[in-house]
């Protein structure tokens, strides 16, 4: 049965964690949904992983509905979330509501995530009231990392701290229906958790979130330009690939490929 809304909020009632991963293609969407995930994130960090951008910031509206159909298209089980890219929402509600409306009608998502505290809450009351699930973002958030100036580690002051805390309850409020917690310190985490009512799913913001995230090309050892502290890498993709093209390589040259087998 597909995972839904509703079924993401029963699982923080019961106490139940919930998994996310990021993908952006056919094949690793279809692993990740047969794996059993409970959610899958079209994450603008395609910009990173997959277009071997510096940040997040240049990838458009296009090329994530372009990503996030695929995923769509693999996608059995888990809730597929797309992620609003830079500029998509800043601009106005209207353009907010156009663009996350697209990820819907055009690439099938069934919610879309976007960054930002108090001062996206009316792009999260429109895109609610017009029937589109919402996951909102703060803590680091990665299309601010000009004003941030990095990737660094946020809520770390008292009042740092409260204003997320703020943030998480004005989202809720707005009709958020998940919220997503980066870098922010784990106690931190813990009384966001706490305090709302819906599930919150972090990465890098300890063990009491909801649920966890993460990139699937770190997962899988497949992004190497740097590793967050917050990263777990649970193979080594890059490494059997390595193997297996060095190995075809290696029988092409020798003739031993394509042998009797392999061949009409
Ligand atoms: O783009 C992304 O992959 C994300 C997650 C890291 C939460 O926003």
């Amino acid at each position: 049965m597909k995972v839904t809304v509703q079924s993401l909020l029963e699982k923080k009632r019961d106490n139940k964690k919930i998994a996310m991963l990021t993908a952006y293609d056919f094949p690793f969407a279809q692993i990740a949904d047969e794996a059993g995930v409970d959610a899958i994130l079209v994450g603008d960090s395609l910009a990173m992983v997959v277009q071997g951008m510096g940040n997040t910031i240049a990838v458009t509206m296009d090329e994530m509905i372009y990503h996030t159909r695929m995923v769509s298209r693999a996608t059995k089980r888990a809730m597929v979330i797309a992620d609003m890219p830079y500029l998509s929402y800043q601009i106005s509600v209207e353009e907010a509501l156009r663009n996350a409306g697209r990820f819907l009608k055009e690439a099938a998502a069934q919610a879309v995530k976007l960054e930002g505290g108090r001062e996206v809450a009316d792009r999260v009351r429109a895109l609610t009231a017009a029937e589109i699930p919402v996951v909102a973002h703060i803590g680091l958030t990665p299309q601010a990392l000009h004003r941030m100036g990095g990737y660094k580690v946020q809520g770390k002051t008292e009042d740092a701290a409260n204003r997320l805390m703020e943030d998480a309850k004005i989202l809720e409020d707005a009709g958020a229906f998940c919220l997503t917690l980066e870098a922010i310190p784990a106690e931190l985490a813990r009384r966001i958790t706490a305090e709302v009512s819906i599930p919150t799913i972090g990465i890098g913001a300890g063990p009491d979130c909801d649920g966890q995230v993460l990139v699937l090309h770190d997962v899988l050892g497949l992004f190497e330009r740097f590793t967050p502290k917050f990263v777990k890498r649970y193979g080594d993709l890059k490494g059997a690939a390595l193997k297996a093209i060095a190995d075809y390589k290696d029988e092409v040259e020798k003739g031993t490929f394509p042998d009797k087998e392999h061949s009409f």
